[in-house]
């Protein structure tokens, strides 16, 4: 039994004292006996400011592999545990095309995250144009392999489908698209590791989620939650996606 999980990953906004009122209302309007495991991914900055509650998890939205040293503008997994962060997200599709994170490295820091008692959530999914030429199970294939090419088992582990050309356009996977995705990876996997190991890892969507297309989503087979953009950044459609999630 996988516990459901709504990941909010705000990217590179809210400042410290707007991420800690968002906490705040967040809190107050979150049930004490949600079933969701509720991760917040606020920038570095904000990662002290929120308010500490039972109701959600912290999250980072990157790392470095190495321990610490002459690395100008990186963070490191020692930084991040001392601010009470749970996750880390690795290999965001902004961070591979804007930042140009390799596969190789993106596996060191699940690794490191892993091996330093964080959970990583390592993201895949194919461009347009990999989609376009029938290439998605193939590029997922690879970022699957080569994320997880330095950990030898998959506990801890969650993975986020999300295909690039829905991440932040308005448009979203097709139900049967994620659910033959999501099998697949939940297939990559077992090939990878073992069925048993497989059939534990939380499978994720992130793509324009919202709360209009969340249950249908949710309800897509092998989808464990979502890792949500633009919607996380509102309260009350964040917490309305958690409630959709609860549901089922
Ligand atoms: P979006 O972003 O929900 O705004 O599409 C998702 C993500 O980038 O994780």
């Amino acid at each position: 039994m996988i516990n459901p999980i709504v990941a909010g990953n705000w990217k590179m906004n809210k400042t410290p004292s707007e991420g800690k009122i968002f906490s705040e209302k967040m809190v107050e309007k979150l049930g004490s006996k949600s079933s969701v495991d509720v991760i917040v991914c606020p920038p570095f900055t904000g990662l002290s400011s929120l308010v500490i509650s039972t109701k959600f998890h912290l999250g980072a939205q990157n790392c470095h592999f190495e321990d610490s040293g002459a690395f100008t503008g990186e963070i490191s997994t020692s930084m991040l545990l001392n601010c009470n962060v749970e996750y880390v997200i690795l290999g965001h599709s902004e961070r591979r095309s804007i930042f140009h994170e390799k596969n190789n490295d993106i596996g060191k820091k699940v690794s490191k995250v892993l091996s330093d008692g964080m959970k990583p959530i390592l993201c895949v999914g194919e461009t347009i144009d990999e989609l376009n030429k029938g290439l998605a199970k193939q590029t997922v294939r690879r970022q699957l392999k080569l994320g997880l090419n330095d950990v030898n088992s998959l506990n801890n582990i969650i993975i986020a489908y999300e295909p690039v050309w829905a991440i932040g356009t308005g448009l979203t996977a097709s139900v049967e698209k994620v659910s033959e995705i999501h099998s697949f990876i939940r297939t990559t996997l077992k090939d990878l590791s073992s069925e048993s190991e497989s059939n534990n890892v939380p499978i994720i969507y992130g793509g324009s989620v919202n709360s209009g297309n969340a249950d249908e989503l949710i309800n897509a087979h092998a989808v464990n939650g979502f890792l949500i953009g633009g919607a996380s950044l509102d309260v009350d459609k964040f917490v309305e996606i958690i409630n959709i999630v609860d549901k089922i």
